[in-house]
């Protein structure tokens, strides 16, 4: 793969102590060292807290099999989280975004919504028991999840002959599941599946939805670790923006979707940002 995501393969890319030599390779290690430099300062602060805090008991930081984990390790699980948490939810909240600016209808109800938990506060910020209100939301950022499908497609190794009923996967094939595929098969969610419409996901039809139809997290044991902060994330960030600004697509510039790691945009997305009418008085 190349990790530049521009660079053109050249034949001195597949020989890693040539390529670590190259310009690309020299940033790309320069790059790593930074990631993992700020993976490190979370690790000491976190630790800093907990010998402040926690007593003997609590601070033991062991694996699944009692053993310790190396400061390598634990800086590889921050690692991962640090990327499956981070470009996912931005990638689902602009698309989000995205859709209710071409929603106007939809973002005015988004707008009504939040007004209305929000009401007579000083403050934007929510509260943990707002989150549950917000209803119309959670329901535009699950269709807007489904429409656009953040990350699009997972991969798995077969570790065994995989009998899939029509055909058969040797053991150590590479399977794609395409999620965003999955999202749009019409005869799951009808012919106007390319459209926004997030009553799919309302209290009266969301039984109509069946079991593996709708996995945007994934789904059986490696399913995201983080979805239920990924639905907060979203709910809070959005609940900001909506409360403070509309949105609205502009007409000269035609979005395109890029499928990578998490979905894309071809040439990025513009929108309109206006300042909400009460916010001036
Ligand atoms: C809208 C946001 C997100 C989406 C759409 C999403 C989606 C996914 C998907 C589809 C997988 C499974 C990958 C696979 O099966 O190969 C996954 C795994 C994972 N996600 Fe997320 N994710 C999101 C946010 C987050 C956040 C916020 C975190 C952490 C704070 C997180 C942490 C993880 C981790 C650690 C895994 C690996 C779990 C494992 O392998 O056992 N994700 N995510």
């Amino acid at each position: 793969m190349n990790p530049s995501g521009s660079h053109p393969l050249t034949f001195f890319d597949f020989f890693d102590f040539i390529w670590k030599l190259t310009p690309v390779g020299r940033q790309f290690k320069k790059d790593c060292d930074f990631v993992h430099s700020v993976a490190e300062e979370i690790i000491d602060k976190r630790k800093e807290t907990l010998d402040k805090t926690a007593d003997e008991t609590d601070r033991k930081y062991l694996d699944g099999t009692g053993r310790g984990l190396t400061k390598l390790e634990i800086r590889n699980e921050v690692d991962t989280f640090l990327f499956e948490g981070h470009d996912t939810t931005a990638s689902a909240i602009s698309w989000v975004l995205y859709s209710l600016a071409e929603n106007t209808e939809c973002q005015r109800k988004c707008q009504a919504e939040i007004d209305d938990v929000l009401e007579g506060r000083e403050s934007d910020d929510l509260e943990w028991s707002d989150l549950a209100k917000l209803e119309y939301l959670t329901m535009c950022i699950k269709e807007g999840m489904r429409l656009h499908s953040p990350v699009p497609v997972v991969s798995r190794d077969t570790e065994n002959v995989f009998d899939l009923g029509d055909r058969v996967a040797p053991k150590g094939t590479k399977i794609q599941l395409n999620i965003f595929a999955l999202n749009h098969m019409e005869n799951l969610w009808g012919p106007d599946h390319m459209e926004f419409k997030p009553e799919r996901f309302s209290k009266e039809n969301i039984d109509n939805i069946k079991h593996f139809q709708y996995v945007p997290f994934s789904a059986g044991p490696r399913n995201c670790i983080g979805q239920n902060f990924a639905m907060n994330e979203e709910k809070v960030v959005l609940t900001k923006l909506l409360r403070n600004f509309t949105f609205r697509l502009d007409p000269n510039h035609k979005v395109k979707r890029v499928m990578s790691a998490v979905m894309r945009t071809k040439d990025g997305m513009y929108m309109f940002v206006e300042k909400r009418e009460f916010l001036n008085k």
